[in-house]
């Protein structure tokens, strides 16, 4: 609206390099930036480099005309909302407030461990993956904070998607054992997940032992890891925890790439977070790096800032804890600002829960919210031509041709003033990496005003995210997630 306004706004100093994939040209067309007034200038250049092929875009192969690959995994990404959206709805008082365990633990010793994240870009999924330890072996798993229970493939599998790594296969490993149907973990299993150990009779006969713990997690539509529950020894980045419980899946499916499973860093019983609250305090954060950078963030656990490299101070805002919210991390957003402009703050009247997520990709917001942040986003692009609609994304723009372009800055506001400003490569979703013809605003619309809206790891790119379980707060600081 009054874009006059931008003036007087301070001028942020934001420094982007969108490398887009080269095509045959061989080059790689750069997006450099400089911000002016609240938005971030990009110019739009072409360098000739060797190293185009690892570094493309988000899609790991080329995209055809708004399919493929990339199209794929962005409809996957709704699908995954829609199930979160769900999961929020069915989560009721069956989960046990952690508050009691956690004060019990708010005095143990905390070790700290550094865990590198990448993208998983060459494993096929637009999600983060970290390397862990288990039972010897090596795991590539997906890290999910709006999940539970960690799982990896196990052999012997029934049906199992490919992984980069080798199975995990329990007979190998001497400190794996299966937990029995009537242990405490395949309780809060139960809890966690509303099923009774997939209907199963715990225990049977005097003589006969119980049966082991069986599991089945749905994750997205059509998407599920099933198998038995297990402990074993994990290890993140040389630090070791005995019995760490996990899922041992022998049927799994879904958008998983070629992982070997999943992270659960939610806020419940079995998560890691919760299993290792004597290591590390109930504290962890990450910094998620750009795809394109090729370089690895950082998943801490414990609570050490020493270790962070922000470069703004941390700022906190609080978690919305309520014993009904499963696994997810809300906190209360109170307003998006888009190029130093206030979006129709009566949208968030006062406040909006939202859940921050590490496995979705793309932010989406309640349809009141992301319309007007849409029209804010027009009015400020207006003088570029528009592109047809990419899969969840329904406002892109050509930009072929352009050397320069200039791309509102994107804040997030949240409770006690906390402003979180996106980082510019977190803002525009470049659909194929030979051009820029179909460069697309990163955010999606929810379908219902009922749902939650999801702060997806698209745009928590170069923060450093703090995950507070016991202070029961989120903090935020820029950070340059270029670890290795
Ligand atoms: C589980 O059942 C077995 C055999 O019935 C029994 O020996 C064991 O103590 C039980 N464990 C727990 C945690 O109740
Ligand atoms: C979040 O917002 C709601 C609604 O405005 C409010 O009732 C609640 O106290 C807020 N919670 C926190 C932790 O700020
Ligand atoms: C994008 O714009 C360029 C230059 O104006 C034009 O040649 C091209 O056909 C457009 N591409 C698409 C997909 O609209």
């Amino acid at each position: 609206m009054a874009r006059g306004a931008c003036v007087v706004a301070a001028a942020l100093l934001l420094i982007l390099l969108l490398i887009l994939a080269g095509g045959q040209g061989g080059g790689v067309h750069c997006l450099r930036s400089r911000a002016v007034s609240g938005a971030t200038v990009l110019e739009l250049r072409h360098h000739s480099s060797g190293s185009s092929s690892s570094s493309g875009g988000p899609s790991r192969g080329k995209s055809r005309g708004g399919g493929g690959e990339a199209g794929g995994l962005l409809a996957s990404d709704a699908a995954r909302v829609s199930s979160l959206q769900r999961r929020v709805a069915s989560y009721g008082p069956r989960i046990r407030p952690s508050s009691s365990a956690a004060a019990a633990f708010a005095a143990a010793e905390s070790k700290l461990t550094q865990v590198p994240v990448t993208s998983g870009a060459k494993l096929r999924t637009l999600n983060y993956v970290a390397t862990v330890g288990i039972g010897g072996g090596e795991a590539t798993v997906i890290v999910d904070t709006a999940s539970e229970l960690t799982w990896v493939q196990c052999a012997p599998c029934d049906s199992c998607h490919d992984q980069q790594d080798p199975l995990f296969d329990p007979a190998s490993s001497p400190s794996y054992a299966a937990l029995p149907c009537n242990s405490s973990s395949c309780d809060a299993l139960q809890l966690a997940t509303g099923t009774s150990g997939s209907g199963q009779t715990c225990g049977g006969a005097d003589d006969q032992p119980p049966s082991s713990c069986s599991y089945t997690l749905s994750y997205r539509d059509g998407s599920y890891s099933r198998g038995v529950l297990a402990h074993d020894r994990l290890s993140l980045a040389g630090e070791d925890i005995e019995g760490f419980v996990f899922g041992c899946g022998t049927s799994n499916q879904g958008p998983f790439g070629g992982t070997s499973g999943l992270m659960g860093l939610g806020r419940s019983q079995l998560s890691l977070i919760s299993q290792t609250m004597d290591q590390f305090g109930g504290v962890f954060s990450y910094c998620l790096p750009l795809k394109e950078s090729g370089t690895s963030g950082s998943l801490v656990l414990g609570d050490d800032s020493s270790v962070y490299r922000n470069s703004t101070p941390i700022v906190y805002t609080t978690m919305v804890t309520d014993p009904t919210q499963g696994p997810f991390y809300f906190l209360n957003m109170t307003g998006i600002t888009v190029g130093g402009e206030d979006v129709e703050p009566s949208a968030f009247s006062p406040a909006a829960k939202a859940i921050i997520d590490s496995g979705t990709i793309i932010t989406s917001l309640v349809p009141s919210v992301y319309s007007a942040v849409r029209a804010e986003f027009l009015s400020q692009l207006a003088e570029y031509p528009q592109a047809p609609a990419f899969s969840i994304l329904d406002t892109c723009f050509n930009l072929t041709g352009l050397s320069v372009v200039q791309v509102p800055s994107l804040k997030l506001v949240f409770d006690g003033g906390v402003e979180v400003e996106v980082d510019s490569k977190g803002v525009l979703y470049v659909v194929s990496g030979d051009d820029a013809s179909q460069v697309c605003l990163a955010l999606a619309p929810l379908k219902s005003e009922y749902d939650t809206s999801i702060i997806g790891n698209y745009q928590q790119k170069n923060l450093r995210v703090i995950f507070d379980t016991l202070g029961s707060q989120i903090g935020f600081a820029q950070e340059t997630c270029d670890y290795v």
